[in-house]
């Protein structure tokens, strides 16, 4: 997505580690009027899917994620990171390992948001290893509802995750993907 893109690469700062700051317009501030293009981009790519809801994990996958539904008529429910395991049974739970924070942590959703009758459509803001995403799909998959597709607004091309849900048979849509960065020049290369 060109717009993306191009915002990209005028605001975003490449910080050493291959990391990839764009607090001034997705995780920290935010451009509301780019989400709403980049949902009416995911409605477009994903027009031929049953979608019923959104599956996204906080934080900052929400606030795309509530954007996005506007576009597909649906709700959004939110996976929660928690410190502690609830074995309530009332909720499903999966383990994530954040490679960027070098911690694992559980994340959790209520039985009564997923149910095997929904279509899914999973919202995050970026796919890096594609630890955050996994743990989606299995949360998904546990509840036996149906996995449409990942809509992501930035994926590091040059880490495994984008491959490794493709392999899976999955329909992963990337608004950019960056191939590969240089924080010292400051080049950002993207897929064509
Ligand atoms: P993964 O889920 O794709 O495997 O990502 P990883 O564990 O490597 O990264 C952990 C967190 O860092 C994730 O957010 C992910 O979205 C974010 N992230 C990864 N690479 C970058 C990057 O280059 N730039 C930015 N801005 N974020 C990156 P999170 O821990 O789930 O936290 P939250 O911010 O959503 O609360
Ligand atoms: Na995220
Ligand atoms: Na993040």
């Amino acid at each position: 997505m060109k717009l993306l893109e191009e915002r990209i690469r005028k605001d975003g700062v490449i910080k050493p580690g291959n990391v990839l700051k764009v607090d001034s317009f997705l995780n920290h501030q935010m451009d509301v009027e780019l989400f709403d293009a980049m949902g009416a981009e995911f409605k477009r790519l994903f027009a031929e899917n049953p979608i019923n809801k959104i599956l996204t994990i906080e934080a900052s996958g929400i606030g795309i994620a509530c954007v996005v539904a506007q576009h597909f008529h649906v709700p959004v429910v939110f996976a929660k990171k928690s410190q502690s395991i609830n074995l309530d049974g009332e909720s499903y739970i999966t383990k994530v390992e954040s490679f960027t924070h070098k911690r694992t942590y559980d994340v959790i959703v209520s039985k009564k948001y997923l149910n095997p009758e929904d279509h899914i459509l999973i919202i995050d803001d970026f796919l890096a290893n594609g630890c955050a995403v996994n743990g989606l799909i299995d949360l998904i998959r546990s509840a036996g509802a149906t996995v449409e597709g990942v809509g992501i607004a930035i994926e590091k091309g040059f880490q495994e995750g984008g491959r490794l849900i493709r392999e899976k048979g999955i329909h992963v849509e990337s608004l950019a993907i960056v191939e590969s960065m240089n924080d010292e020049t400051g080049e950002i290369v993207f897929r064509s």
